[in-house]
């Protein structure tokens, strides 16, 4: 019996054309688009600043006005856990400055969980549609309960609810049990002048930076990167390899 189902089934895979989807490798080594024109390079000249966060608001602020790019603060942070296996995941940075970048999450999240243990992380920006891409490694620190709580109740409240329910990264017996505990919730704090707390398993980390490299992807495939970097001990800037930038930054520019 149990056979016979099987033969049916790859009759009707069969009859679909679906029996090539099974041990299917796709290749999509072909898909490629134009970067930016040869007399649109990246160079020294045009830092803005000699220090990374002058020149990321540049690049940000520009990012900002391009209708293309829905989400310009979304950036991919990697962390690593206790075994030294590295997982990414995209959040939105809220804030950024010489003293670094930073974003909220839960706390008891997996995310969290590796910071705890290891505070050493790296994050990217891309903007596909400017052809460009920031990448960012540090150490997290996490903000003080003030900056967490005073950002928290900045956020829509269904959004400040939301924050409440979920116990981020742990698993769920269905979505109805997280709808259940929102409902709950916006019953008691959907309600003019009452205020949600904050939980304290939700705030805000701040990536402190070692190296900030931008990207400007080229047409030639002759790609633009300047990497911003803290000179390791006694090194000195030769002038030809290494720059000296601002504020305790050199900066040097790598092959693509
Ligand atoms: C564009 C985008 C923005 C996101 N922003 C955040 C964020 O700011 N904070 C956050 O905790 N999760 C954010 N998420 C969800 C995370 O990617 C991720 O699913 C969640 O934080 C759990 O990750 P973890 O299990 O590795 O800790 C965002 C996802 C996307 C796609």
């Amino acid at each position: 019996m149990g056979s016979t189902r099987i033969i049916n089934l790859s009759n009707t895979f069969s009859k679909l054309g679906l029996n090539s989807l099974r041990n299917m490798s796709i290749d999509i080594g072909g898909m490629r688009i134009k970067y930016k024109d040869k007399d649109d390079t990246f160079l020294e000249s045009h830092l803005v600043s000699k220090e990374p966060f002058g020149q990321f608001k540049a690049w940000f602020d520009e990012a900002c006005t391009k209708k293309e790019i829905l989400e310009p603060n979304a950036m991919c942070l990697a962390t690593v856990s206790k075994e030294g296996f590295p997982s990414a995941r995209f959040v939105l940075c809220k804030g950024y400055g010489k003293d670094g970048f930073k974003f909220f999450t839960n706390y008891g999240s997996r995310k969290a969980n590796e910071m705890n243990n290891n505070p050493n992380v790296a994050a990217t920006f891309y903007w596909e549609f400017l052809n460009r891409s920031v990448r960012i490694e540090g150490s997290v620190e996490k903000l003080d309960e003030e900056e967490s709580t005073r950002y928290f109740h900045s956020r829509p409240v269904p959004s400040q609810i939301a924050a409440c329910t979920s116990f981020q990264s742990t698993p769920i017996e269905s979505r109805d049990v997280l709808v259940a505990r929102e409902a709950v919730l916006e019953q008691e704090y959907m309600i003019p002048e009452k205020e949600v707390p904050k939980p304290s398993f939700w705030g805000g980390y701040i990536i402190r930076p070692r190296a900030v490299e931008f990207w400007q992807g080229q047409r030639d495939r002759l790609h633009d990167r300047i990497k911003f970097r803290k000179p390791k001990d006694g090194e000195v800037p030769d002038g030809k390899l290494l720059h000296q930038g601002e504020d305790g930054w050199v900066y040097e520019r790598l092959s693509p």
